[in-house]
């Protein structure tokens, strides 16, 4: 089958004053529809500008990255942010919610954007799962750092992307609000059949996944199947 997801000699280099900062320096890899995929590595790693690559977000200094087999290069940037808004669903470490709309604004936001009607049945059930429901009302800075995270996992998933790309998805959260996220984060991604990317410090949040890659210095260290 073919790889939702697939980078081919992925480079990243920066120009920093006279050093070159290999930021990636040739990831090949493929990751399937429905997988559930934990990037680890030390800070520094490359782990970001390999999800930010993923998620055309940033452009490689070589090499490609095809999402269901297509080269996203060869789209322009108008083609790519509605190809984002589409098929690719972001968590972020620091939320990134608009701090003057409500966590159901905040939610439907991207939707809106897209021009298209909110599936109030979609919202009602994902909130529900993520035990949002009461707090629908509330104005970010009225949320914990859990509920905020579980708001913007709610906006990544409303939007149905094929694709979910998380950086440090909990790495503001103490440890069992982290499992709670991640744990509810596996059973809507499963619900929703689909395939996420997660950034992770935290060995027991990568223990969740079905595949961990590795990352040091740009390069694969190697791919454990669990
Ligand atoms: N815009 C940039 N300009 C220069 N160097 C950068 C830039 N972005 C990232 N880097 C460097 O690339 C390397 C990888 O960064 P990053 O992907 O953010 O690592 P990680 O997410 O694993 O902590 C680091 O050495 C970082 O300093
Ligand atoms: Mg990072």
């Amino acid at each position: 089958m073919m790889p939702i997801v697939q980078t081919v000699n992925l480079k990243k280099y920066y120009q920093q004053g006279g050093n070159v900062v290999k930021a990636l320096d040739g990831v090949s890899l493929e990751i399937s529809a429905g997988e559930f995929v934990a990037i680890v590595g030390t800070s520094g790693s490359g782990k970001s500008t390999l999800l930010h690559m993923m998620g055309a977000l940033d452009t490689p200094t070589s090499g490609k990255v095809l999402i269901n087999g297509r080269d996203i290069s060869e789209k322009s940037a108008e083609q790519l942010t509605v190809f984002r808004r589409r098929h690719i669903g972001f968590v972020f470490q620091n939320y990134n919610l608009v701090p003057v709309l409500n966590a159901y604004e905040n939610i439907v936001l991207p939707v809106q954007l897209d021009g298209k009607k909110v599936d109030e049945r979609l919202m009602a059930k994902i909130v529900e799962l993520l035990g949002l429901s009461d707090k629908l009302e509330n104005l970010p800075n009225t949320l914990s750092g859990g509920q905020q995270q579980r708001v913007s996992i709610a906006r990544a998933l409303l939007a149905k992307p094929e694709i979910i790309l998380a950086d440090e998805p909990t790495g503001n959260l103490d440890s069992k609000t982290s499992q709670d996220v991640l744990s509810l984060l596996k059973l809507t991604s499963m619900k929703f059949h689909q395939t996420v990317v997660m950034i992770t410090h935290n060995d027991a949040i990568a223990q969740l996944a079905d595949r961990i890659i590795r990352i040091e210095d740009g390069k694969l260290l190697r791919n454990d199947d669990k």
